[in-house]
């Protein structure tokens, strides 16, 4: 993978290894990331643990939808660090807080430099966790965390245009060497169908979350997020997922 290129990704590395990071991403769009990312921060948070959460889709950022917040606008110091938004007891921070609204179309480079600012300028403080919202498919934002040494979740549906371009995607992280991925499928209808693939590949797979007709219906609203069957099937992932 690429070499380091400033003292930000040195900054990110020593943060990825102090806490805890899970980046949720995915060759596929669609699949959940954003979904799985907001309720998993909220249900750590719930546990008790300290849980930073950052939308790293720099083009299409959603996690405020999810969690009901306006990211947009919200007071930024420039030059200085920021600090995030509290969301149900989750740190939380957007490429909007500094954009107002507007996508930031990156490209290459620029966007491993703007996830590597976002995750470096905010003030933190004490952590356990930190959750990543990746963008769709294996391009810089994906490739950046994974060399900084966040550990993968990877997510698909049971479709079989989605467990395809997983597989592919597996097998390449293997290639890179990296060492700690999770496979989670979403939507699911029927029994796991990549957990022989993970185990030979030697990652783990978490389980299944099953398809929940009332998700929709509780999108923005965090409490009732958490009383959805979804956030109860993340619920009995958790444990595996904290000893990836
Ligand atoms: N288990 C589920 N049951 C029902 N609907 C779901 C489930 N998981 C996700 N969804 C729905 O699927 C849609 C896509 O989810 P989400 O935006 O989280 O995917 P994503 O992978 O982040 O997408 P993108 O690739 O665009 O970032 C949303 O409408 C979400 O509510
Ligand atoms: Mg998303």
């Amino acid at each position: 993978m690429r070499p380091m290129m400033d003292f930000r990704a040195h900054r990110v590395k020593e943060l990825f290894r102090e806490v805890k990071t899970f980046a949720v991403l995915s060759s596929k769009g669609g699949v959940g990331k954003t979904t799985f990312s907001a309720v998993l921060s909220m249900l750590l948070a719930k546990g008790g643990a300290k849980v930073a959460l950052a939308d790293l889709d720099l083009t299409n950022s959603t996690t405020q939808l999810v969690l009901g917040v306006h990211a947009e606008g919200a007071p930024v110091e420039e030059g200085k660090g920021f600090k995030p938004l509290n969301v149900a007891g989750v740190k939380f921070v957007s490429p909007l807080l500094f954009t107002r609204g507007r996508p930031l179309a990156l490209r290459g480079s620029s966007a491993s430099e703007a996830l590597r600012e976002l995750l470096v300028a905010a003030e933190w403080g004490e952590l356990d966790f930190i959750v990543l919202d990746m963008p769709p498919g294996l391009k810089d934002e994906a490739l950046e965390v994974a060399s900084l040494g966040a550990r993968l979740v990877v997510l698909t549906t049971q479709d079989p245009l989605s467990l395809h371009s997983v597989s592919r995607a597996l097998r390449f992280f293997k290639e890179e060497g990296v060492e700690k991925v999770g496979v989670l499928e979403n939507m699911a209808y029927s029994a796991p169908l990549l957990r022989e693939e993970a185990g030979r590949l030697g990652f783990k797979h978490l389980g299944t979350i099953g398809f929940d007709r009332e998700l929709s219906a509780a999108i923005g609203r965090p409490e009732r997020m958490m009383n959805t069957s979804f956030a109860r099937d993340v619920e009995k992932i958790v444990p595996s997922l904290v000893a990836l």
